[in-house]
């Protein structure tokens, strides 16, 4: 137990820990966490939205104004910024306790679940004007950041670095596409975000928990929460129905059958499937295959949907239908959808544009539909 050593004008503290198989050794740096306080249920933002500022770019000047420089120095008091109408609104806020990752807001001018701006898309930086004409050009909490990632595989030939340090941050929102040539490693990254594989080195949060340091079941957990799959052969079970097909995930998460069936159903009827709940994957169309798988990742309404070139194995107007559903899935739900295509036409589906070679992330920025709209 660390103890305050009261002489010094400044707070020190001596922490003693044991030492027996002696593998610090003096000179060494040593990092210790001392918690000196802790709070549950406490309503808390990222520290990037306390630090966030809209620049001065602004079309009406909104950057921080001599009032907001002002309250930022003020103890326990920070300034956030929610976007209203169309622009970036500031609010005084009240701190509490603070760690390196969150601080707790006080003060109820806040409340869960407000969207507050963490910065500004980049994507838009060189066009003051449109960055600012719609909500959806600030982007809010992370739901996937990535930091040096690396995977390599062990093979009789020997070790393979597939992925070679990839950064990568989706903010809540987002559409993204990843392309790039065959074995570039766009699934085996794609299988890390999903937690279906480990990574080598590197971190991975995944809303904002860290992958690292869960166990194998706090993991599921967290996938079957957070995440929706779809995948380039649907991969159905043939012998079930559209409705148990699409209620599998919820097995696991031991729903009762009856809500199982109903949630299924409604579902379903999202994707324009309802009259065929009680077929076999067998008796429908490809198109209507992807439909169920699509609609298997929404039953337990996620968060984030990844999906793995969902719409190889389609002709081009099945593929469109296919696309205008993830869509309105990103558009009207607000699910943030990462997916990887070999096609530019379906990438263009998408917001932002993610190119891997080698490895390696070669370009990331928003795709061509994106910058026509913010001319
Ligand atoms: N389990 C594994 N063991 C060894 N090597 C693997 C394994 N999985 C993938 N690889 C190799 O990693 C590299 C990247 O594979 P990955 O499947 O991620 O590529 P991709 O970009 O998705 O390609 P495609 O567009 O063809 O689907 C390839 O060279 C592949 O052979
Ligand atoms: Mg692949």
């Amino acid at each position: 137990m660390p103890q305050p050593f009261p002489m010094l004008s400044r707070t020190m503290w001596f922490v003693t820990l044991k030492n027996p198989d002696e593998i610090l050794a003096p000179g060494m740096t040593a990092y210790v966490n001392v918690i000196l306080a802790e709070r549950k249920n406490v309503l808390v933002v990222p520290n990037a939205a306390l630090r966030y500022k809209p620049t001065e770019m602004s079309p009406k000047g909104t950057g921080d104004t001599q009032k907001a420089k002002k309250e930022r120095k003020e103890p326990n008091t920070g300034v956030l910024y929610v976007f209203e109408n169309g622009e970036p609104k500031a609010i005084k806020v009240t701190t509490g306790i603070s760690d390196n990752r969150f601080t707790e807001i006080v003060s109820d001018e806040l409340k869960a679940g407000d969207k507050i701006i963490l910065e500004e898309s980049k994507a838009f930086c060189k066009s003051s004007r449109s960055r600012w004409s719609n909500g959806k050009t600030l982007l809010m909490n992370e739901v996937i950041q990535i930091t040096q990632l690396t995977k390599n595989y062990y093979t009789d030939a020997g070790e393979v670095c597939v992925l070679k340090g990839v950064d990568m941050t989706i903010q809540s929102g987002e559409f993204v596409a990843i392309m790039g040539p065959s074995g570039s490693g766009k699934s085996t990254f794609m299988n890390i975000l999903g937690c279906l594989d480990k990574a080598t080195a590197g971190e991975y949060f995944l809303n904002q928990t860290n992958t690292s340091s869960l166990s194998k079941n706090d993991l599921a957990t967290l996938r079957n929460t957070v995440i929706g799959f779809v995948f380039q052969g649907f991969n159905l079970l043939p012998r079930k129905s559209l409705i148990d097909n699409v209620a599998l995930p919820l097995v696991y998460a031991e729903v009762s059958l009856h809500e199982r069936r109903e949630r299924a159903k409604m579902v379903l009827k999202s994707v324009g499937l309802e009259s065929f709940g009680t077929y076999l994957p067998t008796h429908i169309s490809g198109g209507q295959q992807q439909r169920v798988a699509i609609a298997r990742a929404l039953v337990n309404h996620p968060k984030l949907i990844l999906a793995d070139e969902p719409t190889g194995n389609l002709d081009t107007k099945t593929s469109q239908e296919i696309m205008q559903l993830f869509s309105d899935l990103n558009e009207k739900e607000g699910i943030t959808v990462v997916l990887v295509t070999h096609e530019p036409d379906i990438a263009e589906y998408a917001k932002r544009l993610v190119n891997f070679v080698d490895g390696k992330i070669q370009h990331d920025g928003p795709t061509a539909r994106m910058m026509e709209k913010a001319q």
